[in-house]
Parts: C-alpha cells; structure tokens; sequence
C-alpha cells in the first residue's frame, strides 16, 4: 500500500471505531467510502449510498451511476480519470434523505479524504455534498458555475450539479445537467492553462 492509501484505509478505520453513526451503521451492509483514482484532479461527491451500492460497497454503481458514466464518457473522461465519493458513508433506510445530523457527523471524514487526495476541482452532486463547500446557497441559482473557495491550506474549485438520481426521470433537469457537466473538459482545462 502506498502512504495515500494507508491514509484512506486509516479513515475507514476511524470511522468503525469512532462508531459513527451507529444507527445507519447497523441497517447498511457495507460502508462505502470512495473509489476511482486516488491520484485524480477531480473528485464527484454524491449523497449516500444506495441499495447497489450498500451491496457492493461502491460509490454510483446503480441507475445513478450508469447515467454518470454515461456523462463521464461523453465529456470524455472514464471512471478511472476521477475520485467518487458520498458524504454519508452508510445508506439511510429506505433511501431516505441524509439527516444534518449524519452529514455533520461524515464531514470531518470527507475533508480527510481530500487532503489526501488534494483535487483540484470538487464536483457536488446534488443539495447534501454542496451545502458545506457552499453554505447558504441554492442549487437551482448556482448549478453549473465553478465557484473557487479556499479549503483549509489550498483553494479548490466547487462545480456543483444537481443530482443525476433527480435528473434521471425530470426531463428539463436531465438537460440541465448534461448541458452542466458539458462544462467540465473547459473547467479543466483552464485550470491546467494556470498552472503552466
Ligand atoms: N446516489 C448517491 O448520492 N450516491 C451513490 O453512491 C449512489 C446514488
């Protein structure tokens, strides 16, 4: 294992010790906590898990998921381009939407992910991953528009998305997102052209 690795393992384990979230704890099967490139410029941050990926123990692996690869592979980039992530760890019951009080409890664990990771860009998808990079804000004003925010030592680009679970059977907001996530190859790029 390399020292990234063993610092990501070494978050899961924190996690079962410090018994976050005990009550999702018993219900999940897995705890799913990221998979992809650990060497990524690009990290996509969902909700939480779901049935598939309880199952599994991988992020995005249901309808969700094959709709993303589907976006990836259109503004063409793979799976193994990005790192994806949830900020709830466990599946809620039934689906059911994240508490604040989950979210808050996983945060800590998600800002260790990415100072492991160090990403330049952070894509959220949907209302739960956005609302702690970009507090106060509503999707349905800033989808689609990088934002830059200072993340502890290092500034990071927010690109937030609606959901593509919502988008998948809402017509206008599967455009929107597609037309969204169009955005990213450009967002990339010009963030490559300042590093030169
Ligand atoms: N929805 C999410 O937010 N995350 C997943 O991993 C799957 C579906």
């Amino acid at each position: 294992m390399n020292k990234k690795e063993t610092l990501l393992e070494q978050i899961r384990a924190d996690i079962i010790d410090n018994n976050i979230c005990p009550d999702l704890a018993k219900t999940a099967k897995n705890l799913v906590m990221g998979d992809g490139n650990i060497d990524a410029d690009i990290v996509f941050i969902g909700e939480a898990p779901g049935k598939n990926e309880d199952e599994t123990g991988l992020p995005f692996v249901g309808a969700a998921g094959k709709f993303l690869d589907e976006m990836l592979m259109t503004a063409g980039m793979k799976r193994s381009d990005i790192y994806i992530t949830n900020i709830v760890k466990y599946r809620p019951p039934n689906n059911r939407d994240p508490l604040p009080e989950e979210k808050k409890a996983f945060w800590p664990f998600l800002v260790r992910q990415l100072q492991v990771i160090r990403p330049k860009i952070v894509v959220t998808l949907g209302r739960h991953s956005m609302e702690y990079f970009l507090p106060e804000q509503k999707i349905s004003m800033i989808h689609g528009d990088p934002k830059r925010i200072s993340f502890g030592e290092t500034k990071i680009v927010i690109v937030p998305l609606y959901h593509p679970a919502a988008a998948l059977y809402n017509g206008s907001m599967r455009a929107t997102l597609i037309e969204d996530f169009m955005k990213l190859p450009t967002i990339i790029n010009i963030l490559e052209k300042e590093k030169k």
